[in-house]
């Protein structure tokens, strides 16, 4: 198989599209830079001192570990220099973080959640990295505003993961499918693994932690019992996966099928997924890679988040799985 690297890759698209100024493939470059150094730090975490939390509470009101920190930093301070974003918001930041004026500036916005399951870091299990890539609406002039960057997500121009697993991939999105890539430690680059991804139409997976059923209302009940009861195309019965890691339980999903949910609840009443971290880049690769995303009752990507951390409920896959799950919310409300 030809090997094609990321980098080539980026270049070959880059040379597709006549309005390109390289300013965006260095955009990713640079995120893609930063996604190898973490999963360097990442390989030896058990080795290092950096287990373990920082004993702070995020913005989130979630125990920071050392590698959120870490991994916030090393994005921070590079993508802050990369010359294409105005601003970029983490998860880990409760504010916006404005590009000084010292660096140079362009027109993209950057979110990301620099560590998703952290919590699984401990036990050395999967995490990952996800991004979503927004243009400033009129060009870059003056100081950038929260408002300009709270789009919905179907204005992403890119979006996408690296994922610190078995093998660090990169996988993403600019509009035009979803292509995976693996990063060959020997060579230190992302090699083209899984080109033109697509998500069955339906699974036999479901993802949800049921611990959280007593605070479940009546229809999220009926919804999970639907995929206990339901028999996939195969014929079996649906099976429970649910690693507590979203972007490792989002790659199942868009490999095998099926679906991810986290819906809201009694104690979680928005949810617990970020809009525009999480639930956003990833419904745009769901929907690039022929599946969908829905909030239970419409499409993710339509959503307008209020502000940065805004939260919302998630059912994320397989299409055919996805509009069980909404014909399920709806039938529910008509009844009630
Ligand atoms: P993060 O580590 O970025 O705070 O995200 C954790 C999220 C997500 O990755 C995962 O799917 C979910 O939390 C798990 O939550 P529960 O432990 O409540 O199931
Ligand atoms: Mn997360
Ligand atoms: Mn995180």
């Amino acid at each position: 198989m030809a090997e094609i690297t990321v980098t080539e890759y980026l270049l070959l698209h880059q040379k597709k599209s006549p309005h390109a100024t390289g300013l965006f493939t260095g955009l990713l470059y640079d995120l893609i830079l930063s996604g190898k150094i973490i999963s360097r730090r990442i390989n030896k975490a058990g080795l290092l001192d950096i287990l373990g939390g920082t004993g702070e509470i995020n913005v989130q009101g979630e125990n920071v570990q050392k590698l959120d920190e870490l991994a916030n930093h090393i994005l921070t301070w590079r993508m802050e220099r990369c010359g294409a974003l105005c601003a970029m918001s983490s998860e880990e930041n409760a504010e916006l973080i404005r590009i000084r004026p010292e660096f140079p500036s362009g027109d993209y916005i950057l979110i990301f959640d620099p560590l998703d399951g952290s919590s699984n870091i401990d036990v050395n299990i999967n995490v990952g990295t996800i991004f979503s890539i927004l243009r400033r609406p009129h060009g870059n002039c003056g100081e950038v505003t929260l408002e300009e960057v709270l789009q919905p997500g179907v204005n992403q121009v890119a979006a996408g993961y690296m994922l610190y697993g078995p093998s660090t991939m990169l996988v993403f999105s600019t509009g035009q499918g979803v292509h995976g890539f693996t990063l060959d430690p020997g060579v230190g680059e992302f090699l083209l693994s899984h080109p033109d991804m697509r998500i069955p139409q339906q699974g036999n997976i479901y993802s949800v932690n049921e611990g959280n059923r007593k605070n479940w209302d009546e229809a999220t009940r009926q919804v999970v019992d639907w995929f206990h009861a339901c028999q996939a195309k195969d014929g079996k019965n649906y099976s429970s996966r649910y690693v507590g890691a979203l972007v490792a339980d989002f790659h199942r999903t868009l490999i095998n099928g099926g679906i991810y949910m986290y819906p809201a609840d009694a104690a979680k009443p928005q949810g617990k997924l970020r809009l525009m971290c999480e639930a956003a880049p990833l419904a745009f690769l769901a929907e690039q890679a022929g599946g969908r995303a829905s909030d239970g009752t419409g499409r993710i990507l339509e959503r307008a988040p209020a502000h940065l951390h805004m939260r919302t409920p998630l059912f994320i896959g397989s299409a055919d799985d996805v509009a069980a799950v909404e014909k399920i919310y709806a039938e529910h409300k008509n009844h009630s």
